[in-house]
């Protein structure tokens, strides 16, 4: 039977690659600021088929929800931000170019199982899973570090979200197993097993879709994170070691600081929590984290609010909180093992009667 790519472009791929969505468990905008992370990833992917052409075309084809195609072309070296999904690839190319990246025209079909806007990063999935496969396609020398600090440039340089490495990091070098603790200041980076005889994880969509470029919220909490580092001093908020220095500010950069300076210490903590197996203490730690994201960092939103009381509320849950950048998107949580369809179900079933919004469970799957 013929697949969807040879029935659309009468020819086989020539390569797949694919990469998954990541799901952060503590460490929340502090990348940008060099902080820590600890995110891991979760079983949905992004899942590229790709066959070289001859010439400087490229043809994307993508499949929806209801199976209606959309498609989309472009010529290289004539890449124009068209603010859709094509933007991704467009910029690619645009940035291989730029750094005298050989490559040729192709055809590509994708198909994605990391949902949009969740906080669960389907754009750098895409951008991951993309550049695999031209890697693989053109025989380029490019390393999975390599490849995630060009997959931010894009989005930073072509697509206009200032989003730091975080992402682009954990989905090219982590897995499904351990959590990938990053210092973005260096990308010294360590995988850390999950100690799943201890553990269960559960993920839940809000259904509020967050985009990182509208609204300008992640982009305003950037300003206010460099204007605090100016204020103070510091090149980094990385460099602020205890939140006492912070008190000079003025109270909504105290605010802002004091989210990422209390953060980053949570993330060491919550390292030696997963490596002693104490689970309470990382609930404690992402409880906190979770609250200095909704009243110091303020990037919460009523659903979400609403989903880790829920969570909260069970007594086999450890911890939960939003993760990603905010303004919508999803909550993770930790849990007792075996326990995170039962207790996911019994939070989506409570919070959807609180509001208008239907959450879903993304994990378990
Ligand atoms: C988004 C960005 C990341 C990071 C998080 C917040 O996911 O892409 O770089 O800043 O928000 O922690």
């Amino acid at each position: 039977m013929k697949t969807a790519f040879q029935k659309l472009y009468e020819r086989p791929p020539a390569c797949m690659a694919e990469a998954p969505g990541r799901v952060n468990l503590i460490g929340e905008h502090t990348d940008y600021n060099g902080g820590f992370v600890l995110p891991t990833l979760i079983p949905q992917k992004t899942i590229v088929h790709l066959a070289p052409r001859s010439d400087s075309k490229v043809q994307l084809a993508t499949m929806d929800r209801d199976g209606n195609l959309r498609r989309f072309h472009f010529l290289l070296g004539e890449e124009h931000a068209k603010d859709g999904w094509g933007d991704y690839v467009q910029g690619l190319t645009w940035l291989y170019a730029r750094e005298g990246i050989k490559i040729q025209g192709f055809d590509a079909m994708i198909s994605s199982h990391v949902p949009m806007g969740a906080g669960l990063s389907s754009s750098a999935a895409l951008l991951v899973a993309f550049s695999r496969a031209i890697r693989q396609a053109f025989s380029l020398d490019l390393n999975d570090v390599q490849i995630a600090l060009l997959c931010q440039r894009v989005e930073n340089e072509f697509v206009g979200a200032r989003v730091g490495i975080m992402d682009q990091m954990a989905i090219s070098l982590g897995d499904q197993e351990h959590a990938l603790f990053l210092d973005t200041r260096d990308l010294s980076s360590r995988l850390i097993a999950l100690p799943w005889d201890r553990m269960d994880l559960f993920v839940i969509n809000s259904g509020v879709r967050h985009r990182l470029m509208e609204g300008g919220g992640y982009n305003s909490r950037r300003s206010e994170c460099e204007e605090a580092c100016h204020l103070l001093g510091v090149k980094q908020l990385r460099d602020v070691e205890s939140s006492d220095r912070l008190s000079q500010l003025p109270e909504l950069y105290q605010k802002r600081a004091r989210h990422v300076v209390t953060e980053n210490q949570r993330v060491l903590d919550a390292v030696q929590a997963l490596q002693k197996g104490d689970m309470k203490e990382l609930g404690r730690l992402m409880q906190a984290s979770h609250a200095s994201m909704r009243d110091d960092y303020e990037v919460s939103v009523q659903e979400i609010d609403i989903l880790v009381e829920e969570s909260m509320r069970e007594p086999q849950v450890f911890g939960a909180r939003l993760t990603g950048g905010g303004f919508g998107g999803s909550i993770v949580g930790i849990c007792e093992p075996g326990q995170a369809r039962a207790v996911a179900q019994r939070i989506v079933e409570r919070a959807s009667r609180r509001f208008d919004e239907t959450p879903s469970i993304l994990v378990p799957e």
